[in-house]
């Protein structure tokens, strides 16, 4: 899946594209959530958009206990701009999924939102940590060969992906990189790089 919603994120996202939350972990919980939705009647429209939102607003890598809460108002701007394929229900599905998806304690009957939660922690595997399956919420999910599954789960990014990481990482580099012709504003302390 790749389109413009993917481009709206990315374009906003504040961490480097290849960090521990970016496109390779909405891959992998795209890919993830895919495989626990089978036989089931969960929405795979909001579970795809799940993984790409849920962590669009992260402000770093490790504590953000807001992050959630902002990627679920993100969620309602994008959908009042007419920008995502939801009806009221789906939408109402994926705010509560994001808004909630870092609470352990969070709770839902709702299987789409489950699998939501699920897929992002069955990806914990990324930073080194086992997922508990007390933390899980879907039979299918607290199964030790899903778990063992979801550590060897590999994503093969597509060409075009392939090529839309390289040209956003090399757009930021020169985003942030000092060029001959650049300018240096010093205000209050605070270096600023001025492109030429
Ligand atoms: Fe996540």
């Amino acid at each position: 899946m790749f389109g413009y919603i993917h481009q709206i994120v990315v374009n906003q996202f504040q961490l480097d594209i290849n960090s521990d939350h970016g496109f390779r972990h909405w891959e992998k919980i795209e890919k993830i959530g895919i495989y626990l939705a089978k036989h089931t009647k969960a929405d795979i429209t909001v579970i795809k958009l799940f993984a790409l939102l849920h962590d669009s607003k992260r402000e770093n890598e490790f504590d953000d206990p807001l992050h959630g809460i902002r990627a679920a108002q993100f969620v309602e701007e994008l959908f009042k701009k007419r920008l995502l394929p939801l009806t009221q229900f789906q939408l109402t599905q994926l705010i509560y999924a994001c808004k909630f998806h870092s609470d352990s304690l969070a709770k839902s009957e709702d299987m789409t939102v489950q699998i939501c939660w699920d897929s992002d922690r069955l990806d914990l595997w990324r930073i080194g940590i086992t997922p508990n399956p007390l933390y899980l919420y879907t039979d299918t999910a607290k199964k030790a060969k899903t778990i063992l599954w979801a550590k060897n789960l590999k994503i093969n990014h597509s060409q075009k992906i392939k090529e839309y990481i390289k040209e956003e990482f090399e757009r930021r580099q020169r985003q942030f990189t000092w060029m001959p012709g650049d300018l240096i504003l010093i205000r209050r302390g605070k270096k600023r790089l001025i492109k030429q």
